[in-house]
């Protein structure tokens, strides 16, 4: 007999705002790293910040279906100021919460991004990195905890003081110009970003935009982008039409089935952008963008700059709604990709309807494989600039690391041989990207555009477990937990 799965809709008050929302109309955001030092004064300053009531419920956010839901729709119009927080498996036991031996974190988790096999999967030089969710042999620091915070314009912070006592802090990225006057974020090589996002079944963030309006933009591909909600949230039925599988810990006795019911896994990277190079790479080839109406830089992205897909066939500079700019294919219209090349960065990261042997199985596969980005990009006063990349999927291994490992860091990637992702690929430099359809040869050179300075795997927990961890008495002592990490 089939299993039920939880109705989404009567638990979206358990699940993080942040599986719902980008917090578009946030423009401020900060993302820190935080490695507990004093797991007691971890544990009560965790209790303070759940008082805050910073950490916003998927209920809260978006609009209400209903207008005759008032009052709801009131206390959503105030949130302006939002929190997340994820904990990396190290830092999960550093805080008493242990699995249980019948329900186990999944091996890339309990690992760890910065675990040797990890790394060797995902083509990482992770010696170099200054920051990772586990010890290694480059000596970074070990973090336990994510702590993302979105602002509005001019909003102060109502985060309870980080004590040093109990945490020693990494800043990794704190910004608010990246946004257009419309509202529109931008990373900082230039291009529109957030854009191509799948749409949760059952939780769609309405922002702006009614179901209506939305599928009368993507002119009927809008249902390419709709997932199941158990490819993000963990303990729903996925593409798979399973329920996907929750870890438990010992302790927890919740209402909502296991502790990590209506949670989420990370992928975070922090990227630094050499934004000098990639405008000296598009300048070298400005003729280039003369002769085609599209620079270099976006055949290597496979978008244009505002955020149109390469294939868009009416007037470029007229402003569309994401739906829209989201709502094509490669297989019919771009086949051998004298529009989007095959190796482009957006192509390699969801190859849509070209993966299998017809439309509907390929859209069907890729959705196997999809990602909610919830990164931004950062500047800091240095001058560094980059994507604080953070990835919320509900299977590591067959979401964020295969697309990492077989589609962006893959040097033989359908026809394309011995070249990888133009954006983030590994490779030795120079580098080749083809792109197909130019007279006089088809290849240009490319340099590393992109460094990795740390990354780790999270735990999104609900907010019962989060409750539940703030007031865990556990069996871990601060600063000396015993950890049993696996070496995989
Ligand atoms: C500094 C590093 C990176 C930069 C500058 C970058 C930039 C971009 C841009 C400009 C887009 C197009 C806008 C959009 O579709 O919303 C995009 C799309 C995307 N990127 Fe990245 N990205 C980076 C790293 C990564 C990594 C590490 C991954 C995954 C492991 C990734 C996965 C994706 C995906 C899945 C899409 C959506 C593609 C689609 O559905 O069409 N990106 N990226």
């Amino acid at each position: 007999m089939k299993k039920h799965a939880p109705r989404l809709s009567e638990q979206s008050h358990d699940i993080q705002g942040m599986l719902k929302s980008g917090f578009g109309s946030l423009t401020t955001s900060r993302f820190r790293l935080l490695t507990i030092r004093n797991a007691k004064l971890a544990r009560a300053w965790l209790a303070a910040l759940l008082d805050t009531g910073l950490i916003v419920s998927a209920e809260q956010v978006g609009r209400p279906k209903q207008a005759k839901k008032e009052k709801e729709k009131k206390e959503k119009k105030h949130v302006d100021s939002v929190v997340a927080i994820g904990f990396t498996y190290s830092g999960l036991l550093e805080l008493g919460c242990r699995e249980t031996s019948e329900h186990p974190f999944p091996t890339p988790f309990r690992s760890g991004m910065g675990s040797e096999l990890r790394a060797k999967l995902l083509r990482d030089e992770y010696r170099q990195w200054s920051w990772t969710d586990r010890e290694g042999p480059g000596g970074g620091e070990v973090v336990h905890i994510l702590l993302a915070e979105w602002r509005g314009r001019g909003v102060v912070s109502r985060l309870p003081p980080i004590n040093s006592g109990a945490f020693s802090v990494i800043e990794a990225g704190e910004d608010s110009d990246f946004f257009d006057g419309d509202g529109k974020l931008s990373e900082p090589f230039g291009f529109r970003d957030g854009l191509a996002q799948p749409v949760i079944r059952g939780l769609r963030d309405q922002d702006g935009e009614s179901l209506a309006q939305a599928r009368a933009d993507a002119a009927g591909f809008y249902d390419d982008r709709l997932v199941e909600p158990g490819e993000f949230i963990l303990g729903y039925r996925n593409e798979y039409d399973e329920l996907t599988f929750c870890p438990d810990v010992q302790g927890w006795a919740g209402a909502s089935g296991r502790f990590t019911q209506n949670g989420s896994y990370l992928a975070v990277r922090q990227f630094e952008q050499d934004v000098a190079a990639f405008k000296a790479f598009e300048a070298a080839h400005s003729d280039f963008e003369t002769a085609n109406g599209v620079s270099a830089g976006e055949k290597l992205m496979g978008r244009r700059k505002n955020g149109l897909p390469l294939s868009w066939k009416g007037d470029t500079s007229v402003p569309v709604s994401d739906s829209a700019a989201d709502a094509f294919r490669y297989r019919v219209e771009d086949a051998d990709g004298f529009m989007c090349p095959k190796g482009a960065h957006v192509r390699r990261s969801n190859p849509r309807d070209s993966l299998g042997i017809d439309v509907q199985s390929s859209i069907k596969s890729s959705k196997l494989h999809r990602l909610l980005r919830r990164g931004r990009p950062y500047r800091e006063a240095s001058g560094r600039q980059g994507i604080f990349f953070i990835a919320c999927n509900a299977d590591l291994e067959r979401q964020f690391e295969f697309i990492h490992q077989r589609w962006l860091q893959n040097r033989r990637f359908g026809t394309l041989e011995s070249q990888d992702d133009p954006i983030v690929g590994s490779q030795p430099c120079p580098k080749a990207f083809t792109i197909p359809g130019q007279a006089s040869g088809s290849e240009v050179s490319l340099q590393h555009f992109t460094q990795t300075l740390g990354g780790g795997y999270f735990f999104l927990p609900g907010i019962a477990a989060l409750k539940f961890i703030a007031e865990n008495r556990g069996s871990a002592k601060s600063g000396s937990t015993h950890l049993n990490i696996v070496a995989g």
